[in-house]
């Protein structure tokens, strides 16, 4: 049988290795064995929970809703609280669980046993923390972020998608998830038209040009832009390029090239700065699949003429989704269409996830009910994969409350901000190391590694933080401190750890092996039980496409980090063996923190 998860959509789960998956998962497992054997007539899912009280550390919450089903159904059971007793008797016997306890209505609280958490932390640190992946549903992953428009301005919104996909991807890699990083760029559409006159107009020489030559893509678009809005004789002409362009005319796809080369130059030189890696499969890709696709729609019935236009009407939407406009032409929507069509039949993509501001989120959804009309996707009260879901986020704001601009210009450059975050902590740690007389025991190139992990793991951290759904404000005075939640304070917090296992005499890599954890102190029985829920925190973020819920885990390690060294000695204490060994615990984990947010960790600061 198969107790532990829902499995993806046919494909069944192959059975976890014992000790595999977070936690939660597994005393889950133990929890389904206990309720198989106390109510054997009723199919129920085990319901765990971290404690929130100090009466356990997991809890199982199945025993109200079971009351519910067996009442009056001539159970033996008098009462709630008897069926939590039965389910806390029935737990199987093993190494995991200490003791179990029922309180109230039935809640069974779940004390892991010191020893079997000890454990844990030492096989991870002895076979790595690849053994910490928790195990999720799916095998396949499409991932639609970052998306940017040739020619037009990236901007910090793509920045966001680009920074949360990424760290979504990276959460989902590490959870043995295949991941398809897809860049959605806009290559397609009737801004190619004026693009491509005012390339011809402007440099008659355009085939010989290198992509650098036409300077700055946005300046060009903007002044292709003006000339089109201010001469009807070519705005006639950009028109007349779209037609030829679409139409496969040569010299028109050789210009329509050029420019999408210029501009993935441009977003290269981004994606290399952020150390983020993408595939790009732009709105062209897709282009040859529409008509087949709107063929498909149309023989079901669902697509219909409206106005000139063919629409598909959706329920709880005034307006139709358009997918092929009164010229003729298609558009977002029936590229989204067809691109969903590719990635469930030709990718075979389980989940299909969209990193794109709130503001598209209408579109998001009315494209994902009309390909449940069409049968594309279950419906989720039946299965739950394949699956489609929509990241949104809030806006990036600037010091006045407004949309983010950068000085005098109305657009911003990621490059520079990039830049200057970096700028920024550079200077800040020369002034320390100055201060402190530690600048000469750092080399220029520690120093050049060290600002540019400080400053740009500042940027992404801002921005990760936050729920995503909240509009932020972009501040460096605030991401660059090293006070509070930040990546700077953590940058710190995780040095000082480093530090502290360089200071003692003991060979950490010998004690892994031949040492011992004991989880004596209270706080350091916290800080073990906060270092072993590490799986089920990313289980939790990749679910429910949170990476603020890891920031926040990686927060309060830090401080719970803190807590343990303030009241636990370990250099030079009888403990340092076992202490020294949850020091380079913690820090393993901060890094793989790190890693999945996109941060360089650093080890001196
Ligand atoms: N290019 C779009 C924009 O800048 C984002 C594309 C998102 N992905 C998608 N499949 N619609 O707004």
């Amino acid at each position: 049988g198969d107790e532990t998860s829902t499995s993806a959509s046919g494909s069944a789960q192959e059975p976890a290795a014992p000790g595999a998956g977070s936690v939660k998962q597994q005393i889950s497992n133990l929890v389904a064995l206990s309720l198989r054997a106390t109510v054997p007539e009723v199919d129920v899912e085990p319901i765990v929970e971290v404690c929130t009280g100090k009466f356990g550390d997991y809890q199982c919450n199945n025993a109200m809703g079971l009351w519910s089903k067996v009442k009056g159904s001539g159970t033996s059971f008098k009462n709630p609280n008897a069926i939590g007793q039965a389910i806390a008797k029935n737990l199987p016997a093993c190494d995991v669980i200490e003791s179990a306890s029922v309180a109230g209505p039935g809640f069974v609280n779940i004390v892991l046993s010191k020893s079997w958490v000890a454990k844990r932390i030492q096989d991870m640190l002895v076979n790595g923390i690849k053994t910490w992946a928790p195990i999720l549903p799916v095998k396949r992953v499409v991932l639609d972020f970052s998306s940017p428009n040739i020619a037009k301005e990236m901007h910090v919104g793509h920045l966001r998608s680009t920074i949360i996909g990424d760290t979504l991807a990276r959460m989902f890699e590490f959870s043995n998830v295949e991941v398809l990083r897809c860049n959605h760029v806009g290559d397609w559409g009737t801004q190619f038209g004026m693009l491509i006159e005012f390339l011809f107009e402007k440099f008659p020489n355009w085939e010989e040009l290198g992509s650098q030559a036409i300077g700055d893509l946005q300046v060009f678009y903007k002044a292709s832009k003006q000339r089109f809005d201010e001469d009807a004789e070519f705005k006639d002409r950009a028109q007349q390029a779209v037609v030829r362009l679409q139409g496969g005319e040569e010299k028109y796809r050789a210009a329509w090239k050029k420019i999408c080369e210029i501009s993935r130059n441009e977003f290269d030189q981004v994606y290399k700065l952020l150390d983020v890696q993408l595939e790009e499969k732009g709105e062209s890709f897709y282009n040859p699949y529409i008509p087949q696709v709107l063929e498909k729609l149309s023989s079901q019935g669902l697509i219909e003429e409206s106005e000139g236009a063919r629409v598909i009407f959706i329920q709880g939407h005034q307006i139709p989704l358009i997918v092929v406009k009164r010229d003729g032409g298609f558009n977002y929507a029936s590229t989204d269409l067809a691109a969903l069509w590719y990635r469930l039949n030709v990718e075979k993509a389980e989940w299909i996830i969209y990193v794109t501001d709130v503001g598209q989120q209408q579109h998001f959804d009315m494209f994902f009910k009309a390909a449940r009309m069409a049968g594309w996707l279950p419906d989720p009260k039946e299965k739950k994969f394949p699956k489609t879901s929509h990241v949104g986020f809030g806006l990036v704001l600037g010091a006045d409350g407004k949309r983010f601009r950068t000085r005098s210009t109305e657009v911003v450059r990621l490059g520079d901000l990039l830049d200057e975050a970096k700028s920024r902590s550079k200077s800040e740690l020369l002034q320390r190391l100055t201060e402190n007389g530690k600048i000469v025991d750092w080399t220029d190139e520690e120093l050049e590694q060290t600002s540019k992990a400080v400053g740009y793991g500042a940027v992404k951290y801002a921005d990760l933080k936050n729920n995503r759904l909240t509009n932020y404000t972009f501040s460096f005075d605030q991401m660059l401190s090293d006070k509070g939640n930040t990546a700077v304070y953590l940058q710190y917090a995780h040095a000082r750890i480093c530090s502290i296992i360089r200071k003692s005499n003991m060979d950490v890599e010998e004690l892994k092996v031949s040492g011992n954890i004991s989880l004596a102190h209270p706080d350091e029985r916290v800080l073990g039980l906060y270092l072993i829920r590490y799986a089920e925190i990313v289980e939790e973020a990749c679910t429910n496409l949170l990476p603020s819920v890891l920031c926040e885990y990686l927060y309060n390690l830090s401080e719970m980090f803190t807590r343990f060294y303030t009241n636990c000695q370990v250099v030079g204490s009888p403990e340092e063996p076992s202490r020294l060994l949850l020091c380079e615990a913690t820090a393993v984990v901060m890094r793989q923190c790190f890693q999945l947010l996109g941060i360089t960790p650093v080890y001196k600061l």
